[in-house]
């Protein structure tokens, strides 16, 4: 009796072997199960084999149908998502510029959709909506950010401010920044020192200008701002040619780019100690150079401070950092490591940006005559031609500050918000399950069409009247982020950004090219992790005032 029974149940096990209808997903359970059966059956007679048999096949069947209504369920909750490559998923298609990738595939899958960064799960956001879904009404479930062997390298070991988790170290740091680091009592204290760099930087393109040379505005921008944070934080310049020991403008550019570019090692797993991009070499050259010199600056401060009779007298950042590591009463311990990474991320994230700023507003204005010529007018205006422009002079110059904010809406010199989600979470009636790094496309919610008329066009008058502005509470114009960690540097780097375009075109006139040959200069876009121009800004100054 028993003996039909079984072939019957192994031909069923075959037939599903061979079957290629099948999915191996039923054959792995039936598998399984016609083993089970194949035991019970040497145990009972025929008629209870058959109810046996019949129930498999009706689990079977209903297992199937639930299971495939729950995954389609699951998936209908998922955001959508391109085709993607076995091994490296959608890393392909993020080339060679992440933020007009990820734009253009938000066109075809919408203002939200998954994609994966090798085995990472990633979300790209693009609309206003969706970022104030993310940044907003579900902030507390995306305040940290993501983590790379890059940024963990390069900050010690994830000892720094910038990629620290949301938790009481990051609370502590923030509390310090916000109070005495970069509050506007301190920039106020701190202007003389702004005033000197932009003084210098306009005696060189003085210089030049006499001498009809070219400026090299990207490199000469990244030492104004470079020297402006350096000066405030340690009281020293080191974006100097003179400065022999480290090429501050080279190490930074370098760590930026570094960071900016996808790094096969965090995101295949196979590669992970294979560098097939040269990058851990590329760290293993810069690291030390940075360590080097930021040790020299806190031995030489340490030795200062012990000369000093009032051990309180705080002469910049790096001496109010110092008195917190010192202080035992603190809630938690600022190690000599925290306060190097620390430094780092203000030298990286406040330099480039704001020197990218204004390379990239100078651009646009020569690109545009009419503006330049009603910023011209403005400036006139208001300060006359018998002094240069000021910071003091700022909120009397609305159409510069338009200037300023839309040269951030075409360019935000972060294009992209990176954070990681710390909880399943539903979005946008999307399920964000945890851990997954969500990307906000800045560039992409400036060019939103919905939000802005002729979005490719630079027209500063649409920011008069004041409606929308840059403090992270319009969601079509995030260039600082918003929320809890949006940029804590915003004030300096707008103030920095606003001076200095206003005194450049209000002292010289730009043209452009190393011979001064070009009317207009290309706007094309580089890799990294801040927005540099593709080919930089070149050209050959004209006094237009002899002050
Ligand atoms: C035009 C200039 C600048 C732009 C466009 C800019 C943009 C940004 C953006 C988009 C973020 C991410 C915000 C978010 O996640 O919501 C950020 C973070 C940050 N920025 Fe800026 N930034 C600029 C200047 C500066 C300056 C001058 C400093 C300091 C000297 C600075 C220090 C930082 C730091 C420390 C963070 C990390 C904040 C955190 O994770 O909590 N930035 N910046």
């Amino acid at each position: 009796m028993i003996r039909p029974i079984l072939l019957v149940s192994n031909y069923f096990f075959l037939f599903l072997k061979h079957n290629k209808i099948l999915s191996s997903y039923i054959y792995t359970r039936t598998h399984a199960f016609i083993f089970i059966i194949n035991l019970v059956s040497a145990m009972v007679d025929i008629h209870g084999y058959f109810i046996l048999l019949l129930i498999s096949f009706i689990s079977i069947l209903l297992f199937r149908f639930r299971s495939y209504h729950t995954s389609s369920r699951c998936k209908s909750r998922l955001p959508p998502t391109p085709f993607s490559l076995p091994i490296i998923g959608h890393l392909h298609l993020l080339a060679p510029i992440p933020h007009q990738a990820l734009h253009r595939l938000s066109t075809k899958y919408g203002p939200i959709f998954r994609f994966f960064l090798g085995s990472v799960p990633c979300v790209a956001v693009s609309s206003p909506e969706m970022a104030k879904e993310f940044l907003r009404t579900h902030e507390t479930s995306f305040l940290d950010r993501p983590r790379n062997t890059t940024t963990v390298y390069l900050t010690y070991g994830s000892k720094d401010f910038m990629f620290a988790p949301y938790g009481s170290y990051w609370k502590l740091m923030k509390k310090l920044i916000m109070s005495e680091l970069l509050n506007s009592r301190t920039l106020d204290l701190l202007l003389p020192v702004r005033k000197d760099e932009i003084n210098r930087f306009m005696n060189m393109v003085s210089q030049k200008a006499k001498l009809g040379m070219p400026v090299d505005l990207k490199g000469e921008l990244f030492k104004l701002t470079n020297n402006v944070i350096s000066r405030m934080m340690v009281s020293g310049r080191y974006s100097e040619e003179e400065n022999e020991d480290v090429d501050m403008k080279k190490l930074v550019t370098e760590i930026s780019e570094i960071s900016g570019r996808f790094n096969l090692a965090d995101y295949v797993w196979f590669c992970k100690n294979l560098d097939l991009q040269g990058f851990g070499k590329r760290l293993k050259e810069i690291h030390p150079l940075y360590d080097k010199l930021i040790e020299r600056i806190i031995c030489e401060h340490e030795e200062e401070r012990r000369k000093r009779k009032d051990k309180e007298e705080v002469k910049d950042l790096l001496d109010i950092l110092l008195n917190v590591s010192e202080d035992n009463s603190m809630e938690m311990k600022v190690s000599r490591e925290n306060i190097k990474a620390f430094i780092l991320n203000l030298f990286v994230a406040g330099s480039d940006s704001s020197a990218l700023t204004i390379e990239w507003g100078l651009a646009e204005l020569i690109n545009h005559p009419r503006v330049m010529k009603k910023a011209i007018e403005e400036i006139d205006r208001v300060i006359g031609k018998s002094r240069c422009l000021e910071e003091s002079d700022i909120s009397n110059l609305p159409y510069l500050q338009a200037i300023v904010k839309e040269t951030l809406r075409l360019h935000p010199a972060a294009p992209i918000i990176p954070r990681t989600s710390t909880e399943d979470c539903i979005v946008g009636g999307y399920h964000i399950p945890s851990k997954t790094t969500v990307f906000v496309n800045v560039w992409a919610l400036g060019r939103d069409p919905q939000y802005w008329d002729d979005p490719l066009e630079f027209c500063p008058e649409r920011f008069e009247g004041g409606h929308v502005d840059v403090r992270g509470q319009h969601f079509q114009m995030l260039p600082f982020g918003s929320g809890r960690r949006m940029c804590p540097g915003m004030s300096l780097g707008m103030q920095l950004a606003q001076v200095a375009l206003g005194v450049m075109v209000q002292c010289f006139e730009w043209k452009a090219g190393q011979e001064g040959e070009l009317t207009r200069v290309d706007m094309e876009e580089g890799p990294g992790i801040t927005l540099p121009r593709a080919n930089p800004l070149v050209c050959v100054p004209v006094a237009r005032l002899h002050l």
